[in-house]
């Protein structure tokens, strides 16, 4: 059988590594767009896959990289908008024009990531845009074989969301938490790349939009208090209030490094959690948080530094 050759947008990115990494696995081709190739030179060993320099915000350049690919793969996505790129344009134009240059040369297949509670009543700029990105590439449905997906949170090694209070845990006496009571369904990045890597060929997912959810629905607070447990840290949580949660991140806007924003926490005025029970069609359980998390932190607690020290001591 001819080697399927899958273009993605995105694949530098954390969660955009994991499924690059199956793709070339199950012996794809995989062509991986990037900014900087420097992003992806984590990628550019593996033996399918093929690391490009391109703007895609560029729709000429997009539609010349993306030229005689089987499948397009988009998983472009911001926490933070700039004065230069903003939700709109990277959620809603670009799903927009990729869908439309993908009409225009023939290529059928095109898997879209979104976001659990994407829509346009949504309460943060974030869910807004992704939700009129979804609009968006529903209006190309006759013509493309669209899937889109909708997680929840995501954790896996390399993280942003469970490093950061791991992080956070362990140089800070205290965690002062903002919005401790919102909820989230936590789902491994190991467990959305198989959806995604599984619905590439599976014709019972054309057309279709799934919500991905882990095993088990956390507070904030529980979720921080499960990064602490693992890296046997004691610390204080302390819940903030909604004016104090939105001052917190208004501070947190005016730093360098954009760890928060007040939109992101307007995203948590709605629950991360699914409705629905996880899609059959990918014949999958999704794994337990407290599984996974101490196979990348365990390394952070004092004995996983320990054992570190002894396995490069070669004792
Ligand atoms: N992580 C989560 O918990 C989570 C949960 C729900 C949904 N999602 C969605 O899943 C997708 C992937 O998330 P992720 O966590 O893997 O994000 P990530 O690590 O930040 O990667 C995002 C990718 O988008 C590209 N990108 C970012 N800004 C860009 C820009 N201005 N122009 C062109 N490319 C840009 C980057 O590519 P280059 O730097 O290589 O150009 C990067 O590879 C996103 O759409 C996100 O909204 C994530």
């Amino acid at each position: 059988m001819q080697q399927k050759e899958i273009c993605i947008l995105g694949g530098s990115g954390f969660v955009g590594s994991a499924i690059v990494a199956k793709l070339d696995a199950a012996g794809c081709l995989v062509k991986v767009l990037t900014r900087r190739k420097e992003s992806a030179k984590h990628l550019i060993l593996l033996p399918n896959v093929q690391v490009v320099e391109c703007n895609v915000l560029d729709y000429m350049a997009l539609s010349n990289a993306i030229r005689g690919a089987d499948a397009v793969i988009n998983l472009l996505g911001i926490l933070h908008q700039s004065r230069r790129v903003s939700f709109n344009l990277v959620h809603q134009q670009l799903p927009a024009h990729l869908a439309k240059i993908c009409e225009d040369l023939s290529i059928k297949r095109l898997i879209h990531m979104s976001s659990l509670r994407a829509g346009k009543n949504a309460p943060s700029q974030y869910l807004r845009s992704k939700g009129a990105g979804e609009v968006a590439l529903a209006a190309h449905q006759d013509a493309l074989n669209i899937t889109i997906f909708k997680p929840s949170i995501i954790f896996g090694r390399g993280d942003s969301f469970i490093n950061l209070f791991a992080n956070m845990a362990k140089i800070l006496p205290a965690i002062l938490l903002a919005k401790p009571n919102a909820k989230f369904q936590p789902i491994w990045v190991e467990d959305v790349a198989s959806c995604f890597v599984a619905s590439v060929e599976s014709d019972a997912t054309f057309g279709k939009t799934y919500e991905l959810a882990g095993p088990k629905v956390y507070t904030f607070r529980e979720l921080v208090q499960t990064v602490m447990t693992t890296l046997q840290l004691k610390r204080p949580i302390i819940g903030l209030n909604d004016a104090l949660s939105y001052a917190q991140a208004f501070m947190m806007e005016l730093l360098p490094v954009k760890l928060m924003s007040r939109d992101n926490i307007r995203s948590m005025e709605t629950d991360s959690v699914s409705d629905m029970p996880f899609p059959t069609v990918f014949n999958l359980t999704p794994s337990a948080l407290e599984t996974v998390i101490p196979q990348y932190l365990v390394d952070q607690t004092p004995r996983g530094a320990y054992d570190r020290f002894r396995r490069s001591a070669a004792r």
